[in-house]
């Protein structure tokens, strides 16, 4: 009897801790093209731009990216490589994990595996989701990391993100609702929403998306750098097998000739 009380805790321990999680905030979902070169090399310069002063990628090198990505050396010297480093070396940030974590209360993680770890629709929200809160030591906090340690680095492009009441539009069974008889969209206030306050950042709303997307994709491949070889390899193996089928067709038909 005791044994199966046990089991039964066990059985029921995954619901309590997800009733205690609370509600996951919505993740919006991005869909990221690895054969996209351009889009790739955008994500790569906004990564050495805007994250290598406090993260790395260790796991990485400068010459692999240069090479995966068709990024030529002086190219990616002048514009991706800031830290002194060589086109040979791993991909690391400047900053002290030590300093870091006196600074920001967290030393900033790696970032080589994070589109394994998280996820890319969690990264891609989770970019686009900082929001102006005084009560936070950075004046920011985030939808889907409370609490986070991170400052809005991108908040020159994105603008300035505020959070607060406002109409949306209502949504029923994943659908938005318009009115049958005018066609406008029923709307309705809702609070908690995020905002940004226009004509605050140098891009706009879309461009910002595909910014983080480009950025989204370059951390999904540096987590992942095989994948962009494993489909350039398998385009030549199946040309390689269509080729050998026609001999080895050709070969049997000659071999049998003479059986029948
Ligand atoms: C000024 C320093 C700083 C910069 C610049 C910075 N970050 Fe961060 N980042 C942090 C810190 C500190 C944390 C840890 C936050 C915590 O644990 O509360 C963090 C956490 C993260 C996380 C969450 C990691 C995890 O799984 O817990 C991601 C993803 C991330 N940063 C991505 C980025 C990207 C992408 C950029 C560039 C656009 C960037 N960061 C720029 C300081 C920085």
């Amino acid at each position: 009897m005791k044994k199966q009380f046990a089991a039964l805790i066990f059985a029921l321990l995954p619901t309590f801790s997800f009733a205690a999680g609370g509600v996951e905030y919505p993740l919006d979902k991005v869909d990221v093209d690895l054969s996209d070169k351009a889009a790739l090399q955008d994500g790569a310069r906004t990564f050495a731009n805007y994250c290598m002063g406090c993260h790395g990628a260790e796991y990485q090198r400068y010459e692999r990216v240069a090479t995966d990505l068709g990024i030529p050396e002086d190219v990616m010297m002048e514009n991706l490589v800031f830290t002194g480093a060589k086109i040979g070396d791993h991909m690391k940030t400047g900053m002290q994990a030590s300093d870091a974590k006196v600074w920001f209360g967290a030393a900033p993680p790696d970032l080589t595996l994070v589109a394994r770890v998280r996820g890319e629709d969690w990264l891609y929200t989770y970019l686009r989701t900082f929001y102006e809160d005084p009560a936070r030591p950075y004046g920011v906090n985030n939808k889907v990391f409370p609490n986070v340690g991170m400052p809005n680095v991108l908040s020159e492009l994105q603008g300035r993100q505020v959070i607060g009441c406002k109409q949306v539009q209502i949504v029923e069974d994943g659908k938005k609702v318009f009115d049958p008889l005018t066609g406008a969209p029923v709307t309705d206030e809702a609070c908690d929403q995020l905002t940004i306050v226009p004509k605050t950042g140098s891009l706009s709303e879309a461009e910002f998306d595909e910014k983080i997307k480009n950025l989204v994709s370059f951390l999904a491949y540096s987590a992942n750098p095989v994948k962009l070889e494993s489909q350039r390899i398998g385009t030549y193996v199946l040309l390689f097998l269509a080729f050998f089928f026609v001999f080895a067709y050709l070969l049997k038909r000659e071999y049998w000739k003479d059986v029948h």
